[in-house]
């Protein structure tokens, strides 16, 4: 069941999204969209971390977003997509039009069975979907306890496997698992935890002890603790489906 509240609470951020969180891999896309698509839509698409690497891969892009300010932000930085107001239960396209459709760490927030018939319904016979998400690095024993400040009740795997299993008319053609790593500054670092929706939806008390948490983290690791910058490892979950 989807947390509504936590699903829209992005609704107020735009800006500092897009300043502080990962982009993806190159690698993500290559999996995703083949040469013969020449449309492609990124489905729930924020300020276009993801639709950044889609350009230049397909001759048409489109962005679908509910969040106005999100939108705002990626039609600034990616003028030749073409960004439009929607959500994966109503997506604003005729049937059949879109070759291959992505969702960047954003299909936990959707209803499934409805953004799968949608999805489909928007796709040509055989087209391609493509849902990736970051996570922790499970070999980076500080970032995965940051995690767990943040989503107490979640293990990060759990949750993207659950939402990539089974898919009403879809099969699963490909997973691959690929490793990068960001360099960061602890600020940065920090600030990023401020985008993400259990920290947006809490009050400014749990907010205060949540921020204390992380500050504790990294000043008890070897890898970070009393510096600027340092290396965050990260694992992008990309499983490619084959609309059946
Ligand atoms: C964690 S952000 C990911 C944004 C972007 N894809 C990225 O990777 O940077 C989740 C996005 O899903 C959007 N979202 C939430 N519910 C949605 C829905 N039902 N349909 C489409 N997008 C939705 C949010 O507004 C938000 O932009």
């Amino acid at each position: 069941m989807v947390d509504v509240t936590r699903a829209r609470s992005f609704e107020g951020i735009g800006e500092e999204y897009d300043l502080y969180r990962p982009g993806f891999p190159e690698r993500a896309a290559d999996i995703i969209v083949s040469e013969s698509v020449v449309t492609v839509l990124d489905l729930g698409a924020g300020t276009g971390k993801f639709t950044s690497l889609l350009v230049g891969r397909a001759s048409r892009v489109i962005a679908v977003e509910p969040s106005a300010p999100m939108l705002a932000v990626l039609a600034r930085n990616l003028p030749t997509v073409s960004a439009q107001p929607g959500t994966a239960e109503r997506i604003p396209v005729p049937d059949g039009s879109v070759d291959a459709v992505s969702v960047a760490q954003a299909f936990h927030w959707f209803d499934r069975d409805a953004a799968s018939a949608e999805i489909a319904r928007v796709l040509v016979p055989g087209g391609a979907l493509g849902l990736l998400w970051n996570r922790a690095d499970p070999a980076c024993a500080w970032d995965l306890a940051c995690h767990r400040v943040a989503h107490p009740a979640v293990d990060a795997a759990d949750e993207t496997s659950a939402s990539a299993a089974e898919l009403p008319g879809f099969v699963l053609e490909a997973h691959e698992e690929v490793h990068w790593t960001e360099r960061i500054t602890r600020e940065a670092y920090l600030r990023r935890w401020g985008t993400v929706s259990s920290f947006l939806v809490a009050d400014d008390a749990e907010r205060a002890a949540m921020e204390a948490s992380l500050e504790a983290v990294l000043d008890g690791a070897d890898e970070t603790r009393g510096k600027a910058d340092f290396d965050l490892p990260h694992l992008t979950d990309v499983f490619r489906y084959r609309r059946a």
